[in-house]
């Protein structure tokens, strides 16, 4: 268990394909860094070495290769590792943990855009994640072709279609709107990388009371 006071010290960056959350994963790690903090960076699926195991299975080959519920259950395999392994033992530490991607893709992805149903997905959600939830989620916003235009289209997900990726964006808008108790704040990803590493800067600070 944590001592520290506040939120949990684990940010977690969402939103749609090349929006830019891997970039400004390590932006805003450089920035706490260059403010004395310790600071762990890793993603999802994957970031231990069994769910980056579970990932290999999941980006790649075809897009029907698995049922959305199978997959469902793949990603929280992994998560559940990622939690043991890497998250939990972080944050024990007293390190920062910035996460590209989590939970809420999960919900985006096999609830809103593949049609599973959305309590089930939650109820896994609570198990798997118990009282490890983040403490900020980012919610990256962009249009889908500015985002399909930047990202490198080769891996599986980005192979489905533009109306999935439509649904995705909506669904990400809505769960960051959602009244669940989690801490979101939606940040415009059109904007330069310097302008959106200063925004993502300003939410954590905002929402972690560090100076400015
Ligand atoms: N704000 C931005 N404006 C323009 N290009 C960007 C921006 N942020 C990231 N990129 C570029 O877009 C591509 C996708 O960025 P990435 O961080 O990998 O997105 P994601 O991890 O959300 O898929 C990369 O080539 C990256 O350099
Ligand atoms: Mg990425």
């Amino acid at each position: 268990m944590s001592k520290a006071q506040g939120p949990a010290r684990f940010i977690v960056f969402e939103g749609g394909e090349g929006a830019g959350k891997s970039t400004q994963v390590q932006r805003l790690a450089d920035a706490l860094r260059a403010r004395g903090q310790d600071v762990v960076t890793t993603r999802e699926p994957g970031g231990s070495p069994g769910a980056e195991a579970i990932r290999s299975l999941l980006v790649s080959g075809d897009t029907a290769r698995w049922s959305p519920e199978t997959e469902a259950l793949l990603i929280n395999a992994a998560r559940a590792d990622h939690l043991d392994r890497t998250i939990r033992p972080a944050l024990a530490k007293g390190q920062w943990v910035i996460c590209d991607r989590f939970a809420d893709s999960t919900m985006a992805y096999q609830g809103y855009g593949m049609g599973l149903e959305r309590a089930w997905l939650e109820e896994l959600r609570k198990r798997v994640v118990g009282d490890t939830e983040p403490g900020l989620t980012l919610v990256f916003d962009l249009p889908v072709d500015v985002g399909l235009g930047r990202a490198v289209a080769s891996q599986r997900y980005e192979k489905m279609g533009r109306a999935f990726h439509e649904t995705l964006r909506a669904a990400f808008q809505e769960i960051a709107k959602s009244a669940d108790g989690r801490k979101r704040a939606v940040i415009d990803a059109g904007k330069s990388v310097d302008e959106v590493a200063r925004r993502v800067l300003h939410a954590v600070t905002s929402a972690y009371g560090l100076k400015a």
